[in-house]
């Protein structure tokens, strides 16, 4: 397929999107003559690392297979890394490679961009996930115990290397909490998508393959016009956002047992009651997502009890606190979301206590 490309300042990189392969030999003086480190876990190792350690050929690769899940997006996996690297001696006209979900991509990206103060790093997205986001547009990092990506930095991938075919092996739960961040776009700028997303739900539940490519695609172009505009969140970034706030709480309340694209989709219904509630938009939004949410088993309540002033806290430390109000992502329409500042901690708790209370769906 003709390959997508993002443009930004500091250069552009194609995201290559096939339906059965890794096309690495469309980027080879990306990697040729280079030291190359494959970055994956213990789960894809077993799947894919072969197969990607043969289209690099007769090049040195190592590998560093890291324990999986997010729990593992910590300080002492990145050290792990940069271990690797440092015991093979990689210098700064060596590469990185990421094989993996979310989680790797991440982490490879934070090692990639601190190593020497930032070597080139390629991601090869595995989880639908990170195929039509979290790959995409250079955001890297770790977590904190006190929060998600607390520590982190834009360095942005020279090229995304996508093998549609590896969503044959993730399990169905991994793939819904991807689309958590499909139906995101829709809440975004992308309302035409959303209902394309609700009429194709039977095929891109059976993995159909032309609806899958289709829906990877339109992902990522959504992503890349959205990051050539801002690459590193001073505006229109920001929107992407949306149910990030709510979600990265969420996810931290509960040590991680919502998957993150589930926390999103808890997050997104919070931010559509909170656009209600605010008097931007009316409380069919809510329940239009909450439809597409479910067409998709993904959750639209909390399945144990969180307090809203744990959550609230949390929100606090999620780097989107200005002069103690808060920004977030509300939407007027579906499709039609935007910055929304000065909100307060009255605010949030008006949302979260609706949200929380028994048969108020979070
Ligand atoms: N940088 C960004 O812009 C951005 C955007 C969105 C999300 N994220 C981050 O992404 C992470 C979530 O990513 P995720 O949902 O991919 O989770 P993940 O990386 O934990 O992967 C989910 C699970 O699927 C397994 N897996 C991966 N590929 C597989 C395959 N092909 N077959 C079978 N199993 C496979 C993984 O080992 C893991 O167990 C979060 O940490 C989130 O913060 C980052």
């Amino acid at each position: 397929m003709k390959p997508l490309t993002i443009n930004l300042p500091g250069g552009s990189y194609p995201i290559l999107l096939e339906a059965n392969c890794f096309a690495l030999d469309e980027i080879k003086p990306l990697w040729q003559q280079r030291k190359v480190m494959i970055v994956t876990n213990q789960v894809v190792a077993p799947l894919y690392l072969a197969e990607v350690k043969r289209q690099f050929g007769d090049q040195p690769v190592f590998s560093c297979i890291l324990p999986d899940g997010e729990d593992h997006k910590t300080v002492a996996s990145w050290q792990l890394i940069l271990d690797a690297l440092a015991e093979h001696q990689f210098n700064r006209s060596d590469l990185l490679v990421s094989l993996g979900g979310g989680v790797i991509c991440d982490m490879t990206g934070f090692a990639a961009a601190s190593w020497m103060r930032g070597i080139d790093f390629i991601q090869i997205p595995t989880t639908l996930l990170s195929q039509i986001d979290a790959s995409v547009g250079g955001k890297t990092g770790i977590n904190h115990p006190h929060g998600k990506n607390l520590i982190g930095a834009f360095h942005q991938p020279r090229a995304v290397v996508i093998n549609a075919s590896t969503l044959n092996t993730l399990p169905t739960r991994e793939f819904n909490a991807g689309i958590g961040e499909a139906i995101k776009y829709g809440g975004i700028n992308q309302a035409d998508f959303f209902y394309w997303l609700a009429a194709q739900a039977a095929a891109i539940k059976a993995l159909e393959p032309d609806t899958l490519m289709s829906l990877i695609t339109q992902c990522c172009q959504f992503k890349a016009d959205i990051v050539e505009q801002d690459e590193k969140e001073q505006g229109v970034r920001a929107l992407l956002n949306l149910g990030h706030t709510f979600g990265h709480a969420i996810e931290t309340a509960t040590e991680y047992s919502y998957l993150h694209g589930e926390a999103v989709a808890l997050g997104l219904v919070m931010a559509a009651e909170m656009s209600a509630q605010q008097g931007y938009a009316g409380p069919e939004i809510r329940k239009m997502l909450e439809n597409l949410l479910q067409a998709f088993d993904l959750p639209i309540m909390l399945d144990s009890p969180i307090s809203a002033d744990d959550l609230l806290n949390l929100m606090k430390s999620d780097k989107k606190v200005v002069n103690d109000q808060h920004r977030l992502i509300l939407m007027r329409g579906l499709g039609d979301a935007f910055i929304a500042d000065g909100l307060t901690d009255a605010d949030i708790l008006q949302t979260l206590n609706t949200c929380l209370q028994p048969g108020g769906s979070v």
